[in-house]
C-alpha cells in the first residue's frame, strides 16, 4: 500500500562554498507496508529513522528513489498525488503536548485535518466523525472541550491518535509515540494501536528503539544503521534470532528490569559518522566479526527463503551464530559507566 524505494537523502551542511558537505541521511532504502501491516524501524539516534518518515509523508522530496502509494509514485512536481498521500498517510509525534497547538481544545484540533482533507464532508457529519473517532481511541468525549495543558500525556497522544485517524487514513506512521509517555501509559498506547490495527486494518510504521515494544506490536522489523537498513525481516525473526552483528548490539544492549541481571557488556568503538560513512561495510568500526573484506566492499542484502533479509560480508555463515549476543573484541571491551 505504502512503498519506498531505494531511497536517498542527503543534506547540505554549511554555508556557500562549505555547502558543498552532504550528510547521507538515507541509502538506498526501501520498506513496504501492506494494508492492516505493522512495520518496525529500530535502530540508534541518527541512523534516519525520522528522515525516512518525512519521505514517506511527502514532507521531504528525496534526492533519488521513489515513494509509492497503492502502486502509484508521488512526487512534489504532481501536487494531487501529493495530495492523496497526505490523505492517506498520517504521522502521530513522539511529544503528544508539543504535537498539539495548545490555543484550540481537542475538537479543534480534530477538526483541522477534516477542514484541510476532507472539506466536502459537512460540518454536522464532522461532529459525528469526531465524537466517533474519540470513542475509538477511548477518549471520553466531554474531554474534547478541553485544551492540552487540560489533559495527561496519555491522553494527548490518545488525541494526537485521533487527530492522526479522523480523516480516514490508510497507514498511520508513528514517529517514537510512547517514548515520552510513562511506562503504565506506554503500555495502554501501545495496545491501542495494536486494537486500531485489528478494527479498522490501518497499516502502521511503528519507529522506536524501544524493542519491547517493537516486538509486542509489530509483524515486521527493519533495522536500520547509518542510513542503511541492515537487517529485514519477520518481528519474531529478526529479534528472537537476529543474524547481523549489530541487531545483535542492539538487542545485547537492551536494558531489562531483572534485579540482579548485569549491565551490558559494550564493544569499544565509535559510530560511524554519517558525514563521511566508511567505504565498505558501515559497522566495520564496532562489528566483533570483521573481516579484511568489510573494510573495502559494501555488503549487498541478501535474502533467505522466507524473507529474512541481511546486508553483511559474513552471510551465509553469520546464520551459524544466531543466538550469540554481539561479542567484545578483545580486551577493548568496555562497561558503560
Ligand atoms: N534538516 C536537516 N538538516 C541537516 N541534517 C539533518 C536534518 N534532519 C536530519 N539530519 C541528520 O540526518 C541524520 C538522520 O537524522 P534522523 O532521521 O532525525 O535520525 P533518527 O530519527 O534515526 O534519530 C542525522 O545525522 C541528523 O543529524
Ligand atoms: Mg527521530
Amino acid at each position: 500500500m505504502l512503498q519506498a524505494l531505494d531511497i536517498e537523502v542527503g543534506f547540505p551542511l554549511g554555508q556557500g562554498w562549505s555547502r558543498r558537505t552532504v550528510l547521507r541521511a538515507l541509502r538506498g532504502v526501501s520498506v513496504t507496508v501492506a494494508q492492516g501491516e505493522t512495520v518496525g524501524i529500530v535502530g540508534e539516534s541518527g541512523c534516519g529513522k525520522s528522515t525516512l518518515a518525512r519521505v514517506l509523508l511527502g514532507l521531504i522530496e528525496p534526492d533519488s528513489g521513489q515513494v509509492l502509494l497503492e502502486g502509484r509514485s508521488v512526487s512534489h512536481r504532481h501536487p494531487a498525488a501529493l495530495r492523496q498521500l497526505r490523505r492517506s498517510v498520517q504521522m502521530v509525534f513522539q511529544d503528544p503536548r508539543g504535537s498539539l497547538d495548545p490555543r484550540l481544545t481537542i475538537r479543534e484540533s480534530i477538526a483541522e485535518p477534516l477542514r484541510c482533507l476532507r472539506p466536502e464532508v459537512s460540518a454536522r457529519e464532522h461532529r459525528t466523525l469526531i465524537g466517533r473517532t474519540l470513542e475509538q481511541v477511548g477518549l471520553d468525549r466531554e474531554l474534547a472541550s478541553r485544551y492540552p495543558h487540560e489533559l495527561s500525556g496519555g491522553q494527548c497522544q490518545r488525541a494526537g491518535i485521533a487527530r492522526a485517524l479522523v480523516a480516514g487514513p490508510a497507514c498511520l506512521v508513528c514517529d517514537e509515540p510512547v517514548s515520552a509517555l510513562d511506562l503504565s501509559i506506554q503500555g495502554q498506547i501501545v495496545n491501542l494501536l495494536a486494537d486500531l490495527r485489528r478494527e479498522i486494518g490501518v497499516g502502521v510504521l511503528f519507529i522506536s528503539h524501544n524493542l519491547s515494544v517493537v516486538r509486542h506490536l509489530c509483524d515486521r522489523v527493519l533495522v536500520m544503521h547509518l542510513g542503511q537498513v541492515v537487517e529485514e525481516g519477520s518481528a519474531a525473526a529478526v529479534l528472537s534470532t537476529p543474524r547481523h552483528p549489530y541487531t545483535k548490539l542492539l538487542l545485547s544492549s537492551e536494558l531489562l528490569a531483572e534485579p540482579g541481571r548485569p549491565l551490558p557488556v559494550l564493544p569499544d568503538g565509535e559510530p560511524a559518522s554519517p558525514l563521511s560513512p566508511p567505504t565498505g561495510c558501515s559497522f566495520v568500526g564496532r562489528c566483533p566479526v570483521v573481516m579484511e573484506t568489510c573494510h573495502h566492499e559494501p555488503p549487498l542484502m541478501n535474502q533467505d527463503t522466507v524473507g529474512h533479509s541481511l546486508r553483511c560480508h559474513r552471510w551465509p555463515d553469520s546464520t551459524n551464530s544466531t543466538h550469540s549476543p554481539a561479542m567484545p573484541r578483545n580486551t577493548a571491551a568496555r562497561r558503560p559507566k
